[in-house]
């Protein structure tokens, strides 16, 4: 029996794929696992899914998984984590539930070391193909790392502490989820859509949520588990602030006192909204204004511009809330500034290709498809910085396995597409022969920290400075080199199932 949930008290009951410790207990998101640095970690991960076919349309044309015995393949990788790879959730080495095996398949018993900073990271499934229709299924959950005596002190903790997934649906009248059945270009790939947008926005398995909340600081930390679609969220109340205190890979060097966040898929943030500065009775909503696509695209209409209601009421009668205490002055994480002398420079493109009549049928990373031969293998303890060239039209999150990078840089140039130009990326502004139209810029503000996901904007090259090894430049605690491998892609599920995903391939340090 498949899970069902009621998402709203009056959406009747939606069937899912989900994880649970039981049948009886699956949800979405599925249970939070939390790790302590330094413990390992074992959880293994059992496909109990029984459906002799997806309940939402699988593309056949899209290379995926496709299990001779049929049924519903899985295998869960851990986003953020420093895994051993046979533990990472390699695409191709999926599992059913009656013992069909993917080419990659080694164990469904996985090890997480834990060896990596405080941050929250979150699991999900990445079998070749149907990412995008096994998340939209409801299977993604959170995992936290904690570190006692490397975290902050004072942070709100307890009820004022909330982990919180993002993602967007969209419901038929009898409860399922809505997934298109038709793609935007039939005759090559029957129901592959470039981006799945829902018009619904759920918080930890809730639509319209709302929060009560006492006059005192809160912690959120989100992780945006939505197919396609980017968070751009202010807070209703001019009163309000977000301190954004970490990130994908954990805390920030500072706090940062913002009145916007932006959140891409995959990507997580860390921060505190302190509503004593509101009286009780106060109503305010954290909003999304995120066009769909980013960040040109049509703006959020509808059901998709409230994320959430606060109700701010009176505390409990004598009882003390915790005072507001921004760790502005304490170390959250030290800052980090990794030399990039003598790196091995790796330029690579994000295009997208079509029909012929402007109906995408595909993203690719350099050109090249998930299953064209390994071209990314770097050594053990080098460092890299990765320039990635973005030829669409659209922003793309991009993602690297094992490691958190830096973000460095990002720069425009004047072609969009990439037949157009006779300059040189090896050329550097402002000389004429250049490509580029403006000197490098530095960051955005929410690419500031280790990240492990970041955004590479339309016409931009942004470049993300990689180091092969732990957060800290110390080894992986384990053969990273051993077994099916990484990956890389982009976080937008539908570009990621239709081949923007690459292999990635540790290799021994070369001493
Ligand atoms: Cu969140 Cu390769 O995935
Ligand atoms: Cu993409």
């Amino acid at each position: 029996m498949n899970p069902r949930k009621k998402f709203h008290p009056d959406l009747p009951e939606t069937t899912l794929y989900a994880y649970g410790t039981s049948e009886a207990t699956a949800s979405s998101p599925g249970p939070t696992l939390v790790a302590t640095r330094g413990n390992e970690s074992y959880v293994r991960w059992e496909n109990h899914l029984n459906d002799t076919q997806h309940f939402l349309t699988v593309d056949h044309t899209i290379h995926w998984a496709n299990p001779k015995t049929g049924g519903v393949p899985i295998v869960t990788h851990l986003h953020g984590g420093e895994v051993l790879s046979e533990s990472d959730g390699y695409p191709d080495a999926w599992y059913t539930s009656s013992g069909e095996l993917g080419p990659s398949f080694t164990t469904q018993n996985y090890t997480y070391a834990n060896s990596q900073p405080a941050a929250l990271l979150w699991y999900h499934d990445h079998t070749v193909g149907i990412t995008r229709l096994n998340m939209l299924a409801g299977m993604n959950g959170m995992y936290v790392v904690k570190s006692p005596g490397e975290e902050p002190a004072n942070l709100p903790s307890g009820e004022f502490e909330r982990l919180i997934v993002v993602q967007d649906k969209q419901f038929h009248a009898d409860g399922a989820v809505n997934f298109p059945t038709v793609g935007v270009s039939p005759g090559v790939h029957p129901s592959w859509c470039p981006e799945y947008y829902g018009d619904t926005i759920i918080l930890n398995g809730k639509a319209w949520p709302f929060m009560t909340v006492y006059p005192t600081a809160y912690r959120f930390r989100m992780v945006n588990a939505a197919n396609a679609r980017y968070f751009v969220m202010t807070l209703s109340d001019p009163r309000l602030r977000f301190y954004q205190i970490g990130t994908d890979g954990g805390y920030l060097h500072m706090p940062l006192n913002l009145t916007m966040l932006t959140m891409g898929p995959a990507e997580r943030l860390d921060f505190l909204v302190d509503f004593s500065t509101v009286q009780p009775g106060t109503v305010a909503y954290l909003n999304n204004s995120g066009n769909a696509p980013y960040p040109d695209g049509d703006p959020a209409v509808g059901l998709t511009t409230v994320m959430l209601k606060f109700n701010v009421v009176a505390a409990p009668e004598n009882s003390t809330l915790p005072p507001f205490d921004l760790p502005a002055t304490q170390v959250l994480s030290p800052m980090v500034n990794i030399s990039t002398d003598g790196a091995i420079v790796r330029r690579m493109t994000l295009t997208e290709y079509d029909d012929g009549n402007e109906n995408p049928t595909g993203s690719l990373l350099n050109g090249l498809r998930w299953r064209d031969p390994l071209t990314e293998t770097p050594e053990l303890n080098t460092t890299e910085v990765w320039e990635i060239i973005n030829l669409t039209e659209d922003a793309h999150p991009i993602h690297l396995h094992l490691v958190s990078f830096l973000v460095k840089s990002q720069q425009a140039f004047d072609a969009v597409r990439q037949t157009a130009y006779n300059c040189s990326f090896y050329v550097a502004y402002p000389d004429p022969m250049s490509c580029f139209t403006e000197p490098p810029q530095e960051p955005e503000l929410h690419h500031l920290g280790w990240k492990d996901t970041a955004t590479v904007y339309p016409g931009k090259i942004t470049k993300f400075v990689v180091r092969w090894a732990t957060q800290s430049g110390q080894q992986f605690s384990f053969d990273a080199t051993s077994g099916p491998g990484y990956v890389w892609h982009c976080h937008i599920l539908d570009h990621e199932d239709n081949d923007m995903m690459r292999p990635l391939k540790m290799m021994a340090a070369n001493s």
